[in-house]
């Protein structure tokens, strides 16, 4: 059994309040927030403070049931009206993990699936499929670590960009998952973690889980990665995903698909890993997948004492990129491992399943 030593995203005991460990603080400082407002819970997300596609999905659900456990109305049409609102207003925190609308579309057909009983028992309803969202992950990201972990082998070199660990999801992980469970079994991977510039995601929060588990983890910046496959350090190149199109193009942190492609030059496998919450069928193409654009002052300003550009410089700060399918060796799921051409492969992962929650 994993032991992990803190709580990514949870509900308080009464059901009270989101409780999320605030991730813009890691690793000087360990606080959790706890919040009850459809306003803090979406600037939470907005943030970052609770991050990565899997955890955005929980703290989203989390989010629809505390906000309609306060609604006060009697009648199911004003209820699922005060729903959509907050549906809506979620929905709009972060644009390109899909596993927020794929939350917040299994919370709708909660609502609706519960129609005809009385308030109270919708909002009941409301709770235990939230609870049931946040069970299921854990579920899900560790049979993508088993099944990620059957790719690999002992004392193998891995790199992974951004955090895809237990801070991105319920336990596990998911591109962190097999490196947790090999752990379990002495596997001894070195693991490199890219720092992943603008927000560090790779040295703040990989690092942090990763030592804090006992792996091996050596921290490189992101033009490092070129240098360290060179040297044959590299076995395998482990990453997250935030929405999967059906022809395998996959959205993942900014510089993802450089490191793909760095891969590629190298020989080196190139795994994305992430839950079926994560592919998203309606986006044939990466071209369909909206691109978070961030605020420019995160490039050079939000992170350090003092401003290291100009006030006022012109910036671009696309929080993601697409890694184009011809670069990624596989997508590993809780439902199998597919591989190139990757279209039939994931369309065959939904048989007997909806899409999208829908
Ligand atoms: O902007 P972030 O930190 O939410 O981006 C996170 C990632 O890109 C992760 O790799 C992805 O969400 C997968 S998390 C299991």
């Amino acid at each position: 059994m994993l032991e992990i030593g803190f709580d990514t995203v949870r509900l308080d005991d009464d059901n009270s309040a989101l409780v999320i460990l605030d991730q813009t603080l890691l690793p000087n400082n360990t606080e959790y927030l706890h919040l009850k407002s459809k306003e803090d819970i979406w600037n939470a997300i907005y943030k970052l403070q609770v991050r990565g596609a899997p955890a955005i999905g929980i703290a989203a659900a989390y989010g629809i049931y505390l906000g309609m456990k306060q609604s006060y109305t009697l009648t199911y049409e004003a209820f699922y009206d005060e729903f959509l609102e907050i549906k809506e207003y979620l929905a709009s925190s972060r644009p390109t993990a899909v596993n927020l609308f794929w939350a917040l579309n299994r919370m709708e057909n909660c609502v609706k699936n519960n129609k005809d009983k009385e308030i109270g028992k919708i909002k009941k309803a409301l709770l235990d499929e939230s609870n049931t969202i946040f069970q299921e992950d854990v579920a899900v990201c560790k049979k993508i670590g088993e099944n990620g972990l059957s790719l690999l082998k002992p004392q193998m070199g891995l790199l992974t960009h951004c955090n895809a660990g237990t801070l991105a999801t319920g336990k596990y992980g998911t591109a962190l998952a097999p490196i947790y469970l090999g752990q379990e079994k002495g596997y001894d991977f070195k693991v490199f973690a890219d720092e992943t510039r603008p927000l560090l995601q790779g040295a703040r929060l990989t690092t942090w889980e990763l030592n804090e588990a006992g792996v091996d983890v050596t921290l490189i910046c992101d033009n490092m990665a070129s240098i360290v496959m060179k040297n044959e350090w590299i076995d395998a190149v482990l990453v997250g995903c935030d929405r999967v199109a059906a022809n395998g193009d996959t959205a993942n942190k900014i510089g993802t698909s450089g490191v793909a492609i760095l891969a590629k030059r190298y020989g080196i496998p190139f795994y994305v890993l992430g839950p079926l919450s994560t592919i998203d069928l309606a986006s044939k193409t990466g071209k369909d997948i909206q691109i978070e654009q961030r605020p420019g002052e995160e490039i050079y300003k939000a992170w350090y004492q003092k401003s290291m550009a100009p006030e006022g410089i012109k910036t671009y700060n696309p929080a993601f990129d697409v890694t184009d399918a011809q670069d990624i060796t596989a997508i590993v799921t809780e439902k199998g491992i597919v591989y190139p051409p990757f279209r039939e492969g994931l369309y065959k992962l939904f048989e007997n399943k909806s899409l999208r929650g829908d």
